[in-house]
């Protein structure tokens, strides 16, 4: 069998409803083996409902998942054994330290007593928690306790590591610690499976990106053609001092789309730089003037927006 492009993850027409809601609706996808795969989408989209389905935490209504060629539903413990899950709300106790929630984490997937000292002592010290190892979590900040959480989720060496918005309210320095980590985990074999709300992490982060809008999957495809989307939706504001015939605007390779905002002229357009020095010169040579002049960048957020609008 070929390792590099095998699957890891394959989930086939998952679907499960609660009462009337939908939240997930036949979605499939595969992972590959050491791929980082990321799952975007706004709130109630289906995202955590995904992954507790992927991670043998709940029982989907229709459809097959297999974790490394393991039959979820049929053998839910073999298919744990592989994997570190890390769940939204946090797994961790609160009067326990740090090192007693790893080790208890440890116990739980049998990992053996003098590998777990070892395993506890090492997660603590990556994850510079070390000094703070007997202290009881609940003093800990949100970040810590989300370090601990994390850190309990690896103790067994999981090959597939289960995210659901890991960095989610934490400030830019945990995050960026947590997302050494992942990368860190993943350079060293294990594949990993994300849900975020974050456009930007998930590019800084993923080889490939799903979105998810109510229940369904909008597109899978590279972080580099989510970005292509968010290049072509730049544009360039304008407004001169009088009425002008946009015709010889719209007849420029440079713009792809017009549209009028009150006084204002929003030019799509890939290039906006290239865009702004067309302008400039086409306005000197008619001697019209500039009132308003501004390249607007569109956010990741808006190209999210872009992608999952009527779908
Ligand atoms: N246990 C449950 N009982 C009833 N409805 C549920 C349950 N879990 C999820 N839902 C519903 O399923 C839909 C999807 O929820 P889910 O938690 O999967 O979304 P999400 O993408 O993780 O959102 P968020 O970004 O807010 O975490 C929502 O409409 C939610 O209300
Ligand atoms: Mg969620």
């Amino acid at each position: 069998m070929n390792k590099e492009n095998y699957n890891v993850i394959e989930a086939n027409e998952l679907t499960k409803r609660f009462g009337e809601i939908t939240a997930v609706n036949r979605i499939s996808l595969d992972v590959k083996k050491g791929e980082i795969f990321g799952f975007l989408g706004p709130n109630g989209a289906g995202k955590t409902t995904t992954i507790r389905m992927l991670t043998g935490l709940l029982i989907p209504d229709s459809g097959n998942i297999c974790i490394d060629g393991i039959d979820v539903r049929k053998n839910p413990v073999q298919a744990k054994m592989k994997m570190g899950i890390i769940p939204e709300l946090g797994n961790i106790y609160a009067d326990l330290t740090a090192k007693q929630n790893i080790i208890l984490a440890g116990k739980f997937y049998g990992v053996s007593k003098t590998e777990l000292k070892r395993r506890a002592d090492d997660l603590l010290d990556q994850f510079e928690l070390y000094d703070r190892k007997d202290v009881p979590v609940r003093t800990f900040s949100k970040g810590m306790k989300q370090r601990i959480n994390i850190a309990s989720a690896l103790v067994h060496n999981p090959e597939i590591l289960f995210l659901d918005e890991p960095t989610s309210g934490l400030d830019v320095q945990s995050q960026r610690l947590i997302r050494n980590i992942i990368k860190r985990m993943n350079q060293k074999g294990t594949t990993v499976f994300l849900t975020t709300h974050n456009i930007e992490e998930a590019n800084q982060l993923c080889e490939r990106v799903g979105i998810i809008n109510r229940g369904r999957i909008v597109v899978i495809d590279r972080p580099e053609r989510l970005r292509r989307t968010f290049e072509e939706s730049q544009s360039v504001e304008i407004s001169w001092d009088k009425e002008i015939d946009t015709n010889w605007v719209k007849k420029s390779i440079l713009t792809n789309r017009i549209e009028r905002c009150g006084d204002k002229w929003k030019l799509y357009t890939d290039n906006p730089d290239g865009l702004v020095k067309y302008l400039v010169k086409f306005t000197q040579q008619q001697e019209w003037r500039i009132i308003s002049l501004e390249i607007c960048r569109a956010s990741l957020e808006d190209v999210f927006v872009k992608l999952t609008k009527g779908k």
